[in-house]
């Protein structure tokens, strides 16, 4: 069965970015052993890709990807990208995007349809994320923890989850990263 996913990177005390959208806190983690990490093997399987307007935004500036569109592809391929915002926003030239607004569920069947089969990656923000939580419609948390901590950021979770909600069924160590699964109970 196809699941939908937040999985990202996260400092250890439960922060994504900077205030200032940062993520030199992650990049300063060495890389070895990586390619065995949780993603390389979760990618394969992602049918479609969400993610709030703030992290599209990030990525298409740091990528540079109005002036280099070609370096889409490499990561996101073909799968349908939501982004969800309330503003008009930069298509980046070839990437198969689609815009949307509004209550998660609203869009949810379309989303679903559109990872023909696959998994559904919520990329974040966070907030994002407790959107789908709040609509039950998550299955599973995948955090690669950085050996990191922010004073002050962009939040992880902002919602209250507890031992009802979340059930761990994994935890190893990647290289300088400790990756845990959990799954939600819906
Ligand atoms: N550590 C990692 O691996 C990782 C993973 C993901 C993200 N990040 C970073 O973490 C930060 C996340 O930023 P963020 O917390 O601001 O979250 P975000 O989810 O990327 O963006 C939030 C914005 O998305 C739009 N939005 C959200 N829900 C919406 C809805 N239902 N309808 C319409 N618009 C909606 C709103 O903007 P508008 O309506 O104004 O457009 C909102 O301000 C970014 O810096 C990102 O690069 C890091």
């Amino acid at each position: 069965m196809p699941k939908t996913v937040f999985h990202t990177a996260t400092t250890i005390n439960g922060f994504l970015a900077t205030d200032d959208d940062s993520l030199q806190w992650l990049f300063d983690v060495p890389t070895a052993g990586l390619e065995q990490g949780d993603l390389t093997q979760f990618m394969p399987g992602v049918g479609a890709i969400v993610m709030g307007s703030t992290t599209y935004n990030w990525v298409v500036d740091f990528e540079n990807l109005m002036e280099h569109p070609e370096k889409w592809q490499p990561f996101y391929g073909d799968r349908p990208t939501w982004v969800f915002t309330s503003r008009e926003q930069r298509q980046v030239p070839g990437a198969n995007l689609r815009f949307t607004s509004g209550d998660v569920s609203e869009a949810w069947a379309q989303i679903l349809a559109s990872a023909n089969g696959g998994d559904v990656w919520v990329m974040g923000g966070g907030e994002l994320v407790g959107q789908f939580i709040d609509a039950g419609l998550l299955d599973e948390i995948r955090l690669s923890i950085a050996p990191a901590t922010l004073v002050s950021g962009r939040p992880l979770l902002p919602r209250e989850l507890g031992t009802n909600d979340l059930v761990l069924t994994s935890a190893r160590q990647v290289g300088a990263f400790a990756e845990l699964i959990y799954e939600v109970r819906r």
